[in-house]
């Protein structure tokens, strides 16, 4: 997990609960894939939700939990990568402190998201201070581990420029005779096809158009009995395209190409009506999900394992995280430790 050739990857998601098929291919399948390859941490960020939603918090824990046991459940595994808590690496928080001094108001004004958010989401007060330092927080969770890479979808790519653009200040003014303290992390964009929900609209959990993780398989049938399809084709003789239903769309993202030329041909010939080709989706998610939740059953039925592993995974972060605080407390010329006998402390009191 240590070696030191492989470059090191870090991402992260916010605690929002049970995860859904959208989180799975716009990141989680592909996290799956980099442990094999790469050095990698992933966390849980549990102080991001804090952002937007800290009004009411009772959920906040078991939320985490939830994202654990789908990341266990996909594929994620405890010997290949590091999975940790964000809240349980407090360092975070101290270099959050440390770079919100050098970064200009400015610079977070101008992330899309701020303002996005801000216009978007009435229903929450985000005039307060922890959300416009959103970005900061994520330049040092990201920062504190240098990291070489941040996969992430296309939303998050201006908080991973404004994350090297901090770093590039920060190693202006504290680097000294060094090339840097900071590396400057690339974002990975990840390849996330848009994946319609049940309404058409891009799948979310606010849009209650989800196919959820945990999702069961007579769920996840009804759930696309409901599902829109091609608006033109309102009877079973009418033709229709599956270049313009998110049923179609779906196929294309989970099904094999024989099932997606027999949807193509059927569809535009009339020849398939659309519950035949939606029961078809439906049986190749269940093959993706069954898999995920009969290795989520062993976390369920034994929670305490999954904490454990979270509790590793901090431990071994904390590791990481702090060896990066102590570099950049002494670049910054704050409290060397008194048996610390580095040559930039002030000389030892020798009257004793
Ligand atoms: N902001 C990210 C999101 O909403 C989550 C996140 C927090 C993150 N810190 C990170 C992602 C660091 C990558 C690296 O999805
Ligand atoms: Fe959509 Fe399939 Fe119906 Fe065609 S047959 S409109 S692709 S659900």
């Amino acid at each position: 997990m240590a070696n030191p050739s492989k470059k090191r990857v870090l991402s992260g998601m916010r605690s929002t609960g049970k995860l859904h098929l959208g989180n799975y291919v716009g990141a989680l399948e592909n996290w799956v894939r980099m442990q094999d390859e790469y050095d990698c941490f992933f966390f849980i960020a549990d102080w991001h939700a804090l952002t937007t939603d800290y009004a009411e918090t009772s959920r906040l824990k078991e939320n985490s939990v939830e994202v654990l046991l789908d990341w266990l459940a996909a594929g994620l595994d405890p010997a290949k990568c590091v999975m940790f808590l964000q809240s349980h690496v407090p360092a975070h928080a101290e270099l959050h402190l440390l770079l919100s001094m050098i970064t200009p108001l400015g610079w977070l004004e101008r992330v899309p998201t701020y303002k996005e958010q801000r216009e978007n989401i009435k229903e929450k007060d985000l005039g307060t201070y922890g959300f416009l330092g959103y970005p900061v927080l994520q330049a040092a969770d990201i920062l504190i581990y240098k990291a070489d890479f941040v996969p992430v979808g296309e939303d998050q790519v201006a908080h991973v420029e404004l994350t090297r653009e901090i770093a590039r200040r920060f190693n202006g003014f504290y680097a000294g005779e060094r090339e840097y303290i900071f590396r400057e992390p690339q974002a990975l964009l990840t390849p996330a096809p848009r994946l319609p929900g049940t309404d058409g609209r891009k799948m979310s959990k606010s849009y209650g158009n989800a196919l959820l993780l945990t999702d069961p398989e007579p769920v996840v049938r009804q759930k696309l009995k409901t599902m829109v399809t091609d608006p033109a084709r309102v009877r079973r003789t009418d033709r229709g395209n599956p270049d313009v239903c998110p049923v179609g769309d779906l196929h294309k993202i989970f099904s094999g190409q024989e099932t997606i030329a027999k949807v193509n041909e059927g569809c535009r010939s009339a020849g398939i009506g659309c519950i035949e080709c939606k029961s078809w989706v439906a049986d190749a998610l269940v093959k993706i999900l069954n898999p995920m939740q009969e290795r989520r059953k062993k976390y369920e039925d034994n929670p305490r394992l999954a904490w454990d592993i979270l509790e590793a995974g901090s431990a071994r972060a904390r590791d990481v995280a702090g060896a990066t605080m102590d570099e950049v407390r002494k670049a910054m010329g704050l409290g060397c430790s008194p048996n610390d006998s580095s040559k930039d402390e002030p000389a030892k009191d020798s009257t004793k």
